[in-house]
């Protein structure tokens, strides 16, 4: 998949990208990931890009020239693509989003900068807003990088096992279950029996149920768009009359 990144800061974006999974997609050529300075498009001395808003008022506006020019580029070079901004406006990301994105052909990520842009910019290029939620950043930088981070796990062979997004949190919109590694007893608190049992299918069962005391204790608002099964609606309510432990 390729992801086009439209910044004004294009050295933020060196380190995350060049590290870890995302840094091993790129090496096998599973994410082509192109970072491109928006001053490049400006054509005054100073390669100005923002400017200030009609109507007074605090803040800068990204002004609509440079803006313009490196979308139609970009659009031009990336058929296809949807051109994407990120802003307070938009859409609030969250995992069915990631992985309708992760079905696109590619992405031009937009990073919003200043008060705003010029609505004439949205209007004419932007296909789609994106939020990564409802508090205040400063440039849309930040925003980007979770959005390519969660786009990219869902590119075929850019997370190890298939297997292993299945069992991520939110892949079927519940909480992960608890995790525990060794030793067996640490600080008084043991391993529950289950997981020490080598019965895959009682350690199936409890993670299961796990990953619903979890929800129902810490994300309850999930439950109601969870995709559960009759099964898992019983030990619901099991857990909730306190008739299913934890071991
Ligand atoms: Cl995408 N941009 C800015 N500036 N603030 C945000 C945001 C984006 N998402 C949440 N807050």
């Amino acid at each position: 998949m390729r992801i086009d990144i439209l910044t004004i800061f294009p050295p933020f974006f060196d380190s995350p990208l060049r590290e870890g999974i995302i840094h091993r997609a790129r090496e096998r050529g599973l994410l082509d990931l192109r970072v491109h300075d928006l001053r490049a498009w400006a054509t005054d001395r100073h390669r100005v890009t923002d400017d200030a808003p009609y109507g007074g008022g605090a803040g800068m506006v990204m002004k609509p020239e440079p803006l313009s020019a490196a979308l139609e580029q970009l659009r031009t070079e990336h058929p296809g693509a949807r051109t994407v901004l990120l802003s307070p406006q938009g859409r609030v990301w969250n995992q069915g989003l990631v992985r309708e994105y992760g079905a696109l052909p590619g992405l031009i990520l937009v990073c919003g900068r200043y008060e705003g842009v010029d609505e004439r910019v949205i209007a004419t290029f932007i296909d789609e807003e994106v939020s990564i939620g409802d508090y205040v950043l400063t440039g849309g930088e930040t925003a980007a990088l979770v959005v390519v981070e969660t786009v990219a796990r869902e590119v075929p062979g850019v997370v190890g096992q298939p297997e292993s997004v299945r069992q991520d949190s939110f892949f079927d919109g519940l909480l992960d279950h608890p995790h525990y590694t060794r030793p067996a007893e640490f600080r008084g608190r043991s391993v529950p029996e289950a997981l020490l049992s080598g019965d895959h299918a009682a350690i199936a069962r409890w993670r299961r149920r796990e990953a619903l005391r979890q929800t129902l204790r810490k994300r309850p608002d999930l439950l109601e768009k969870a995709a559960l099964t009759p099964e898992d609606r019983a030990l619901l309510e099991r857990i909730k009359a306190g008739d299913a432990d934890e071991t």
